[in-house]
């Protein structure tokens, strides 16, 4: 990522505008120049209204929305900028740079930093599977600023010979469930997650094909094809009732053999205080008082309810369909990997991890 931008001139127009433009062009670049987007975004906006042809209010907007997520309008005031300029060679050079790079580094974007494992086990989840079926489905539930999708694509592209479809529900604003994470809220709120979500589905792997549903998975899971997907992916609505909801849709919309799986399940029923997640199961995230660890009560309660005890991987859990109902599914013969979209220091901790675990077959 750049940390400065092409020096470019700029043109005030009307005299009595010009002390309040200067001001707030001053303050923007001062809020610009210390990472404060959203300041600069605000005292540039109005810079660009009161002189609309200086390319480089523009410029210092577009990168400005493009830190905090605002894609659509970011690349709006790029090509304002670069329509504006004699020779705009370096910003179109500027554009295509921070538009050619997977866009996960917002406040809140990277989910599942706090676990990163379980990305991991995700992709040992598609090679246990390894159909050779002419097109592998995934459905996700829940797919946010797409981090679960890319892992998904570069399993599907390492471990399957064919094509793979992944269909991702997600309203991408309001959805009924708050989520713990103010930072998330804002952004499925103000719209930037769903931006950045198909900003980052464009760097999915050649045989994978992106369908996007917007809504819930109430409303969107009853029109789907029955026995449709080898498997499915739920990291949606943490509150029991909808949890439980999805376990009871998805089961009939899953291949004979295939896996539905799911984020967040940092403890099994069996561990920790039954009372206590009975009376906070509509609580996205909180500490349970007998282990003293942070976890998903909603999530917990209806996967118990749901299966009985699952097999788990530090918080994913996964359960394979079979004749005679789920059964748990082991990841001992399989191989996994940590996908590209992750930073490299993820990777280390990620390898010193599985040096000595032995949960997987192998760990590329
Ligand atoms: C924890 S985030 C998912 C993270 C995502 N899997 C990733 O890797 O980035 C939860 C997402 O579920 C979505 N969501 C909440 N309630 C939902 C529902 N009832 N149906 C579908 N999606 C829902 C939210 O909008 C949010 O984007």
């Amino acid at each position: 990522m750049l940390d400065q931008i092409p020096e470019l001139g700029h043109d005030g127009s009307d005299k009595q505008d010009e002390i309040q433009r200067e001001l707030k062009f001053a303050l923007g670049l001062k809020c610009f120049n210390n990472s404060k987007w959203e300041d600069s975004i605000t005292h540039l906006w109005r810079v660009a209204e009161l002189s609309p042809d200086d390319s480089s209010v523009h410029l210092y907007l577009a990168f400005s929305l493009f830190r905090v997520g605002e894609l659509r309008k970011s690349a709006d005031h790029f090509d304002i900028s670069i329509s504006l300029e004699e020779k705009p060679q370096s910003i179109i050079d500027l554009k295509q740079q921070i538009f050619s790079e997977i866009h996960l580094n917002l406040p809140g974007f990277l989910q599942g930093a706090h676990a990163p494992e379980r990305h991991v086990f995700m992709t040992t989840a598609i090679d246990l599977l390894n159909t050779q079926s002419a097109t592998f489905n995934i459905l996700e539930i829940g797919s946010y600023g797409g981090s679960s999708m890319l892992t998904w694509s570069d399993a599907a592209e390492k471990f399957l010979g064919g094509e793979c479809q992944i269909v991702c529900i997600d309203p991408w604003g309001e959805s009924g469930a708050t989520l713990h994470n103010p930072i998330m809220n804002q952004n499925l709120k103000s719209k930037r997650a769903y931006d950045v979500f198909c900003h980052n589905a464009t760097f999915c792997s050649e045989n994978v094909e992106v369908s996007p549903i917007r809504g819930t998975s109430k409303d969107v899971l009853p029109t789907l094809d029955k026995d449709a997907f080898d498997l499915i992916y739920i990291d949606g609505s943490h509150y029991y009732a909808d949890v439980l909801h999805d376990l009871a849709q998805c089961s009939k919309l899953l291949k004979p053999g295939g896996i539905i799986c799911g984020d967040d399940l940092e403890l099994q029923l069996s561990e920790c205080d039954r009372a206590f997640v009975k009376n906070n199961k509509s609580v996205d995230f909180v500490k349970d008082p007998m282990t003293g660890t942070q976890f998903h009560p909603g999530v917990t309660l209806a996967v118990a309810e749901f299966f009985g005890k699952v097999s788990c991987f530090k918080g994913f859990w996964a359960m394979q369909q079979d004749s005679k109902g789920f059964k748990k599914v082991s990841f001992s013969d399989a191989t996994g990997f940590l996908a590209n979209h992750w930073p490299p220091d993820f990777h280390d901790h990620i390898s010193n991890y599985f040096k000595t675990s032995n949960e997987l077959g192998e760990f590329l």
